[in-house]
């Protein structure tokens, strides 16, 4: 199993022993059963009460048992929360995508969306809820899944151990795009973290070759800017993602498409294709020359 988080690892292990547990009742049932095919009735009747009973009730008690007293010491540990000072991020499922917000220990917040990072060998507190409908945020690789509920926050905690990039999904039908509302997870050494946190916050770079200057009008004058925020611009909608460093994502729409020019284009104009029922307009009638311009702005926002 691919663990990286300490959570990950525990729930591994219950694992192994929980298939240990079947596989040991289930060799068993079937040694006997075997057994009685080819000794039919040549037992006397109270070794065959024995067999019953003790493979019946006895033994399944004893495993059952036992795995149960592996299992619930490990639950309260899945559960704790993370110690005080803590990084923390706030995600809200929102349907098909995750809003993130880093909060700052000053109590600002850093926007972002559908990639999260993380500082490994250091535990972080998620604050989750939804805006719509119930979603369930989960890191395998990390940990376990925990619901988002609208009105409601729910917390998870997470203690990464190794670097790496992972897949975060959801992980309760929660519509049409259920299965492409999914997220990058990219474990960092903390300097690495630092760094790009601090880049997250400033605002977005201003354009400098032609195409992404005139990207950046088609953005305006189109109305990306009506669902998009691009902080330090006159983008401020708070429908959909927050762009402003869109250019270092791994991925588009929810981790459905690489982050590069080709797919950033067909996402803009076919985008239905891509991601039935997501809420962004598909801009098909756009020439070739203004998508590509606002792609070379979008790509250029580190
Ligand atoms: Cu959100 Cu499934």
């Amino acid at each position: 199993m691919n663990s990286a988080g300490q959570a990950s690892e525990e729930i591994a292990i219950l694992f192994y022993w929980m298939s240990g547990g079947a596989v040991a009742i289930w060799l068993i049932v079937i040694g006997v059963a075997v057994y009685a095919i080819y000794h039919p009735g040549q037992h006397h009747p109270r070794t065959t009460k024995l067999l019953v009973l003790g493979g019946g009730a006895v033994f399944p008690t004893i495993v059952l048992t036992g795995l149960l007293c592996v299992s619930l010491p490990m639950l309260p540990d899945l559960q704790r929360p993370a110690p005080p000072g803590s990084l923390q991020i706030h995600v809200s499922g929102v349907l098909w995508w995750w809003r993130i917000d880093y909060l700052t220990s000053e109590g600002d917040t850093i926007a972002t969306a559908n990639e999260i990072r993380l500082p490994v060998g250091q535990p972080v507190e998620f604050k989750l809820n939804s805006e719509d409908v119930i979603h369930s945020f989960w890191i395998p690789s990390l940990g376990g899944k925990v619901d988002m509920i609208p009105g409601r926050q729910t917390r998870l905690q997470l203690h990464p151990t190794r670097v790496g990039t992972y897949r975060g999904a959801c992980a309760e039908f929660c519509g049409t795009a259920h299965a492409q509302m999914n997220f990058d997870v990219v474990v960092m050494p903390v300097d690495e973290f630092n760094d790009w946190l601090s880049d997250q916050a400033e605002t977005a770079k201003h354009p400098v070759e032609p195409d992404a200057i005139a990207g950046q009008q088609h953005f305006l004058k189109y109305g990306c800017s009506a669902c998009h925020t691009i902080r330090g611009t006159h983008a401020q909608g708070a429908v959909g993602p927050d762009l402003t460093h869109f250019g270092s994502r791994l991925s588009i729409a929810a981790g459905v498409l690489k982050n590069n020019s080709e797919n950033l284009a067909r996402w803009i104009t076919q985008t239905h294709d891509v991601k039935p029922g997501a809420d962004m307009p598909e801009f098909a009638s756009l020439t070739d020359r203004d998508v590509k311009q606002i792609v070379d702005y979008l790509e250029q926002l580190k």
